[in-house]
């Protein structure tokens, strides 16, 4: 992969996404350019259906069939798979979801250090450890054998910040963190992400609330595959 220097943790140039739908085609990104500086706050907003999560997905390394430029730090890694992407991805990006996604069988100790597993270069006792200490940075100390049922909705939700925390990633992606949760357990996770990136966290999140994007630092809104602003 080639390496650049652009002081800037993320930076898209023209990027196009097509869905292929049988014989139908969706253009789901259409000239996308998005730059991210390190330890930026950005919220995502935009009507149902105008890209918000595709434009996630490829910034998350999830979704690599795209057309167009992306660097990520200092690397260029559009051209590349999903398959040579994914040490990067995994050591480079947290990302949370609405939906959690917890491996329901595993303890949310177990859950939170897979990532730390997976990137192998640590062992499996300090990958426990790691996670250990960023569920107790979310209050969870206490539930570290839990089941992800075994918890609130809001616990769970935290403990998916804690796997997205353990490899200390470049940036936090997040899809509608706060989707799934009453106002009162939405404004505990909301602030975590401020406290995160107090501490220098590099953020964006998709939201459709307001008030969560009144609290990034800046509002990237996306429109028929579009970016404004
Ligand atoms: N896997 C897919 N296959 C085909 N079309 C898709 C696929 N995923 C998304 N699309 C289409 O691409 C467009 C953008 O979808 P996307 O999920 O990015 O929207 P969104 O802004 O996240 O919407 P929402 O707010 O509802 O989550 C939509 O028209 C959608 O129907
Ligand atoms: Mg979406």
């Amino acid at each position: 992969m080639s390496r650049i220097t652009n002081g800037a943790a993320i930076r898209l140039r023209d990027v196009y996404k097509t869905y292929q739908m049988g014989g139908a085609e969706v253009a789901a990104l259409r000239g996308v350019d998005v730059d991210i500086r390190t330890g930026e706050f950005v919220a995502i907003m935009g009507p149902s259906g105008s890209g918000k999560s595709t434009l996630l997905h490829v910034l998350g390394l999830v979704d690599t069939e795209y057309d167009g430029r992306y660097e990520l730090g200092d690397q260029v890694v559009s051209g590349h798979t999903a398959d040579d992407l994914a040490e990067l991805r995994n050591r480079e990006i947290g990302f949370v979801f609405q939906a959690f996604f917890l491996l329901p069988q595993l303890s949310i100790l177990d859950n939170a250090a897979l990532p730390a597993l997976y990137a192998r270069n640590r062992s499996p006792d300090d990958c426990r450890a790691e996670a250990r200490a960023r569920l107790q940075e979310m209050g969870l100390g206490d539930r570290l054998e839990h089941r992800p049922q075994e918890l609130s909705i809001g616990q769970r939700q935290r403990a998916a910040i804690a796997r997205a925390l353990v490899n200390q990633p470049r940036v936090i992606l997040a899809d509608e963190p706060t989707g799934s949760l009453d106002s009162k357990t939405a404004r505990e996770i909301l602030d975590i992400f401020a406290d995160l990136h107090s501490r220098g966290a590099t953020i964006v999140m998709v939201t459709h609330d307001h008030e969560v994007a009144a609290s990034a630092e800046r509002v990237i809104h996306v429109r028929d595959g579009q970016v404004h602003g």
